[in-house]
């Protein structure tokens, strides 16, 4: 890695991290911190950015009708989420390329989790090898897929996959091509020298070298614009693990898939990276809630950055929510210290807004929440 890929190394001191309340401050760290190329990459959206911008402004236009005089005196936001027990209803989103962000990459992300007591959702095109990533997890350790048009490496990557220890997977959908992400063919992205998309190394349509420039060009080769419900089918046939399908906005694509054979929907639009104008997934998420919750759960991502959008997002019926740049922008500043930090940041709002609601469980968080009492 050269400087330029990363800018600053040192990592920020554990008082340091202390003094920082807000993953917005986190953001600016990280802005500081890293090359020009990687904040573009980590922080860009596709087009004009309006899903991206209105995956946060979802959340923040909800109010609270918080309940007073209940006993919160003690709490617990334990859950579950496919058996897994979750310390509260946090998971880390799948996110490319860790190692631009700090050089211990996925496995101090990995190690961040573990400590935390939260799942980590590992993507297909992390810098570390997934065997890697499991030997040093303590938390469940969920794997996404990007299925490419080699589906034998499909079958034997699913396959080590099983045998790293991975309990679930994350099928995403919402990548027929890679949408148009302007600061990144700006700034010239690649993937950088001295880093490879480990799991996917061996895959014989893989590239030859480090050409191009942005994601379609260096990353094309790692989707398929061919991919429709027959190949969810065959997934669910090929593994006993639990497939949860990754990206989805309507009610209808819920229910096929469920109907395909997924044990988990995640409604998501790759955090407004791929097609611009989809809907915030605020808006998405009770409908899709309303259709399939009662029979599998619904994990969403996009903009949650406080506790209060933790809360609302179960209001309107999500079982568990997902987190991708917060946690990038933490492992920039300080590797599996600053990620750490990030997860306490909001595992602390998420109980004191707990609290501040009038929920002591998870199970008295209700959609009622969101509704002016009639
Ligand atoms: C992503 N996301 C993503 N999703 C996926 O299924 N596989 C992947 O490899 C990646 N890679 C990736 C890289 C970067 C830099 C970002 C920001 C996002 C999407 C991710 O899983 C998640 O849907 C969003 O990040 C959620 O939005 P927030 O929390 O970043 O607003
Ligand atoms: C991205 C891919 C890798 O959003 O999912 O950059």
């Amino acid at each position: 890695m050269t400087t330029s890929d990363r800018a600053i190394q040192t990592d920020l001191t554990s008082e340091q991290l202390s003094n920082i309340y807000r993953i917005d401050d986190f953001e600016a760290i990280a802005h500081e911190r890293l090359s020009e190329m990687a904040f573009a990459y980590y922080a860009g959206g596709a087009g004009d950015e309006r899903t991206l911008s209105r995956n946060r402004s979802a959340w923040e236009e909800m109010s609270i009708w918080y309940r007073v005089m209940v006993d919160v005196s003690k709490r617990s936001s334990a859950t579950t989420l496919l058996d897994m027990p979750l310390s509260f209803p946090l998971l880390v989103a799948p996110t490319a390329l860790h190692k631009m962000a700090h050089s211990e990459g996925e496995s101090a992300t990995a190690r961040a989790c573990g400590s935390a007591g939260i799942p980590m959702v590992v993507s297909s095109l992390s810098t570390t090898a997934i065997e890697d990533i499991c030997a040093v997890a303590r938390s469940p350790i969920l794997f996404q897929l990007y299925i490419g048009k080699d589906r034998g490496f499909t079958t034997e990557l699913l396959r080590r996959v099983e045998r790293a220890g991975c309990v679930a997977l994350q099928l995403t959908v919402d990548t027929p091509v890679w949408g148009l992400r302007e600061r990144e063919m700006k700034t010239g992205f690649c993937v950088p020298h001295g880093m490879s998309i480990a799991n996917l190394d061996r895959k014989s349509d893989g590239p030859k070298g480090h050409t191009g420039v942005g994601i379609a060009e260096t990353l094309g080769w790692t989707i398929t614009a061919s991919l429709c419900w027959k190949d969810l089918e065959w997934l669910c046939g090929l593994t006993k693990l639990p497939v949860m399908v990754k990206g989805i906005c309507r009610t209808d694509d819920a229910q096929t898939a469920v109907r395909c054979g997924a044990k988990g929907i995640v409604v998501s639009n790759h955090g407004g990276r791929q097609l611009d104008g989809a809907p915030p997934t605020a808006e998405a998420l009770p409908r899709i809630a309303q259709a399939v919750a009662s029979r599998v759960p619904v994990i969403v991502d996009g903009g949650i950055r406080h506790g209060g959008d933790i809360l609302k997002a179960l209001a309107l019926g999500a079982t568990a929510v997902q987190i991708g740049r917060p946690i990038l922008w933490g492992l920039s500043a300080a590797g599996e210290n600053g990620v750490r930090r990030v997860i306490d940041i909001l595992a602390q709002d998420f109980d004191r807004v707990m609290a501040l609601s009038g929920c002591p469980t998870i199970a008295s968080i209700t959609r009622d929440l969101l509704e002016p009492p009639r």
